[in-house]
C-alpha cells in the first residue's frame, strides 16, 4: 500500500506558496551551525526543503516522502542539492545513520500512529539531536471537517465514505508530549497556534492537498462533485480555522 495519498506533486508545488510561508516559520525555530545532517520528514515537492538547504551550506539534507509524485516534483526543484528518498515514515530506517535533526511540516497529521512515528524518528537521531515539527493539531479546519462529513452522509458519496473516520490525526499538545517522552525525547515543548488557512484558491487546495485521501476512496467521476458539494456546504466566503500543533524536542 502507498504510504501517502498525494498524487499530484507538480500542482502541489505550484499552489503551495502559503504552506511554504508557514513551513519557513517552523524552520526558523531550528538552530543550525550550517554543517549538520538534517531530514525533512514528509518533504513534499521540496519548497521547505529548499529553504533548509540554504541554512546548511556545509551540511547535508535528506528529503523523504511517501508519494512518488512528490519525490519527482522535489527532484525537479532541487536536482542534486538534497538526497531524496521515497519511503514511509512509519517504517523509517536509514541503515544506522544518525542525524543531527529532523524537520517536518504539515505531515504528521496524515499518520495515524504517532507513537510509532516518534519511535522511528528517535531511531534516526543521535543523542542530543533535535526534532522541530508542525502539523495539524486538535481543532484543525473544524469547519471543513464538519462540511466534508456532512456531505459524506449523502449519496452518491455515502456508499464510499460514510463508515470512514477520515484520514486525519489532529493530536493535542499534552497527548503528543507524552508520546514523545515514551519514544525517548526530552526538553519537550508542544503548543498550538492559529494561522490563516493556506490557500489562494479554495478548490485547488482541497483538490490537491486536503481531499487526497478522500479521492482514493471515491471513484474518479465523483471527485469534482464531492469537492463542489463541500464548497457549497461551507457557504460563500468560508472562514476556515487552521490550528497547528508545534513540536520541539531533543533525543535523549
Ligand atoms: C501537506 S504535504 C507537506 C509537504 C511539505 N512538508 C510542506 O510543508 O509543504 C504532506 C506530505 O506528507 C507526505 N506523507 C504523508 N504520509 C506519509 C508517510 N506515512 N510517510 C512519508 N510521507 C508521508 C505526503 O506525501 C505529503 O507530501
Amino acid at each position: 500500500m502507498r504510504a501517502s495519498p498525494y498524487r499530484d506533486g507538480a500542482t502541489y508545488d505550484r499552489i503551495s506558496a502559503p504552506l511554504e510561508r508557514i513551513g519557513r516559520e517552523v524552520l526558523a525555530r531550528l538552530e543550525l551551525a550550517g554543517d549538520e545532517t538534517v531530514l525533512d520528514a514528509g518533504c513534499g515537492s521540496g519548497r521547505v526543503t529548499e529553504a533548509l538547504i540554504e541554512r546548511l551550506p556545509r551540511g547535508h539534507v535528506i528529503g523523504l516522502d511517501g508519494s512518488p509524485e512528490m519525490i519527482a516534483a522535489a527532484r525537479k526543484r532541487l536536482g542534486g542539492r538534497a538526497e531524496l528518498l521515497l519511503g514511509d515514515l512509519t517504517t523509517l530506517d536509514l541503515g544506522g545513520r544518525r542525524l543531527d535533526a529532523v524537520l517536518s511540516t504539515a505531515t504528521f497529521h496524515w499518520i495515524g500512529d504517532h507513537a510509532l512515528l516518534f519511535a522511528r524518528l528517535r531511531g534516526v537521531l543521535r543523542e542530543g539531536g533535535r526534532l522541530v515539527a508542525q502539523c495539524g493539531g486538535v481543532g484543525n479546519t473544524a469547519e471543513l471537517v464538519g462540511a466534508a462529513g456532512a456531505v459524506a452522509e449523502h449519496e452518491p458519496f455515502a456508499a464510499h465514505l460514510r463508515a470512514w473516520a477520515g484520514p486525519w490525526n489532529f493530536a493535542a499538545p499534552g497527548q503528543t508530549a507524552e508520546r514523545l517522552t515514551d519514544a525517548g525525547f526530552g526538553e519537550i515543548s508542544t503548543w498550538l497556534v492559529q494561522r490563516p488557512a493556506p490557500y489562494e484558491v479554495l478548490a485547488d487546495w482541497l483538490r490537491t492537498n486536503v481531499f487526497s485521501a478522500h479521492f482514493e476512496r471515491l471513484p474518479a467521476d465523483l471527485h469534482e462533485p464531492y469537492l463542489q458539494a463541500v464548497i457549497e456546504e461551507l457557504g460563500p466566503d468560508p472562514s476556515i480555522t487552521y490550528v497547528r500543533l508545534n513540536i520541539d524536542a531533543t533525543a535523549i
